[in-house]
């Protein structure tokens, strides 16, 4: 090989190499997308969020009588397809892309699937447990409040006061 032959030589090897590297990130990106995607899919996320949301609006007794006008709001501006870019992107930074492989794996199999409709379940469970304990400990939750506001006052007042 000529010394010119050599330099070109060289030369084709180095663009190669760096198209492999600088390609293959973005081949890589795109996959874990589309498996992020299918994570999404087969965890029914876009119903969850949809509940989630429609949960907020119902359980406020002030939002529930705009109710219709909220969800079609919320529907306009933020629903889950038009945040689903973004809620991928969120996914790409907490998890390794084996991670989503594992995730995939783990919800396809039938403990998976018994998990993801156990955890519906154990949700609404957990929102009426929430409520009940509430409901039942009103007066010392009072309490509680208004202990915890005057000792702010107090200690605000010694505060200013020095
Ligand atoms: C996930 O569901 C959306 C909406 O139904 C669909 O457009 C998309 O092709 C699905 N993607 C995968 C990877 O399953
Ligand atoms: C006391 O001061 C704190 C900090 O400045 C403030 O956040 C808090 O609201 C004050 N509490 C009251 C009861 O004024």
């Amino acid at each position: 090989m000529s010394a010119m032959a050599k330099h070109w030589y060289f030369l084709l090897l180095f663009v190669l190499l760096s198209v492999e590297v600088e390609g293959k990130p973005a081949a890589t990106k795109v996959n874990i997308n589309r498996e992020i995607n299918r994570l999404l899919n087969i965890t029914d996320m876009e119903k969850k969020f949809d509940s989630l949301l429609q949960s907020l609006v119902v359980n406020d007794p002030t939002l529930s009588a705009f109710k219709s006008e909220i969800m079609k709001f919320i529907n306009t501006f933020f629903s889950f397809k038009s945040l689903r870019p973004q809620i991928v992107e969120i996914y790409r930074d907490l998890y390794t892309s084996s991670d989503i492989t594992g995730l995939i794996k783990f919800y396809s199999s039938s403990l998976g699937k018994k998990f993801l409709e156990k955890e519906t379940e154990a949700a609404v469970r957990f929102n009426q447990l929430v409520q009940k304990k509430l409901q039942a400990q009103m007066p010392q939750i009072m309490n509680w409040f208004q202990q915890m506001f005057y000792r702010n006052l107090a200690n605000n007042q010694t505060t200013y006061g020095n």
